[in-house]
């Protein structure tokens, strides 16, 4: 069945939705996204998705095309319409089509797509049950990764060098210390203690990280935000990342080394409960 996908204020059939090949999107990468999760027909933490797209936009100087109340609009009707029960929405605002130069064109319209991707279960994903395993490789990525681009291409490497490894996430190390997973933030635990690196220029502001953060507080867990090694993820008691797509995954395995026991750990557990349920609370 062909799915309905907005372009530009239509929604059209996905063979119909085209997008120009002057498109600086395609061209430079000069394009943003957001990927916001769907349970039960309900979007999770949409407002949060929708603040973090400002500010990327802000930061590349760019026009935010459609206004909060329109996106969340669109983002509904993609849902209806693909009858969407679990799955994601994709979005993505590029700044349009231009002849080709370095130089942000004065003149060109954003380019605005979403699309929905169904994955039936989402939430009881049995990944969770079994944990992930990771690797490590350097972070070779451009230093602002606190603007959600779409330059992918490094994090894909990272999953290609985890598949050809037999595992399935690799996490990115800059100056000995571990930034984040390829498409998720990155945590530690240890002597019941919750350690992620703290927020900068050089890992993306995770929305599900300020959720989980914020549920973790209030389950009065201790938290501290602070660079960690990849020795220290090997000696922890346990670890997991967090995304849009993945909620809380545990992650049992570093370089071919079992993280604590080698199974997932009770705090990501916990946290993964938490969220979920209290996401679900909250999902519009
Ligand atoms: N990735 N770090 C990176 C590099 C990411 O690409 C993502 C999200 C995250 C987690 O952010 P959030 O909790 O807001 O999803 C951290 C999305 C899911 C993706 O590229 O598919």
């Amino acid at each position: 069945m062909s799915r309905t996908v907005y372009l530009n204020g239509e929604y059209l059939p996905e063979e119909e939705a085209k997008v120009s090949v002057f498109d600086r999107g395609f061209l430079f990468a000069d394009g943003v996204y957001e990927v916001t999760s769907v349970l039960g027909g309900k979007l999770i933490d949409f407002d949060g998705h929708a603040v973090r797209l400002q500010r990327s936009l802000d930061e590349l100087e760019m026009d935010n095309p459609i206004s909060k109340e329109d996106l969340l609009e669109v983002h509904r009707q993609l849902v209806t319409r693909n009858e969407i029960g679990d799955g994601l929405v994709y979005l993505q605002i590029t700044r349009g089509a231009a002849d080709r130069d370095f130089a942000y064109p004065k003149d060109a319209a954003p380019t605005i797509v979403l699309f929905t991707q169904a994955k039936p279960g989402l939430a009881t994903s049995p990944l969770a049950d079994k944990g992930i395993k990771v690797i490590s490789i350097a972070d070779e990525r451009w230093g602002r990764r606190d603007i959600k681009t779409v330059q992918l291409l490094y994090p894909s490497m990272g999953k290609m060098a985890a598949k050809a490894q037999g595992a399935d996430d690799a996490w990115m190390v800059e100056d000995g210390f571990v930034t984040e997973g390829t498409s998720n933030n990155a945590y530690i635990v240890k002597d019941g203690k919750i350690i992620t690196r703290h927020l900068g220029n050089e890992i993306l502001h995770g929305i599900t990280r300020a959720a989980v953060l914020r549920f973790a507080a209030a389950a009065q867990m201790q938290v501290e935000e602070r660079p960690f090694t990849i020795e220290e993820a090997k000696a922890a008691d346990e670890a997991f990342i967090t995304s849009a797509s993945m909620f809380v995954m545990p992650v049992v395995e570093m370089d071919g080394e079992a993280i604590g026991s080698g199974a997932p750990g009770t705090v990501a557990k916990r946290l993964r409960e938490i969220y979920l349920e209290e996401s679900l609370k909250a999902a519009v």
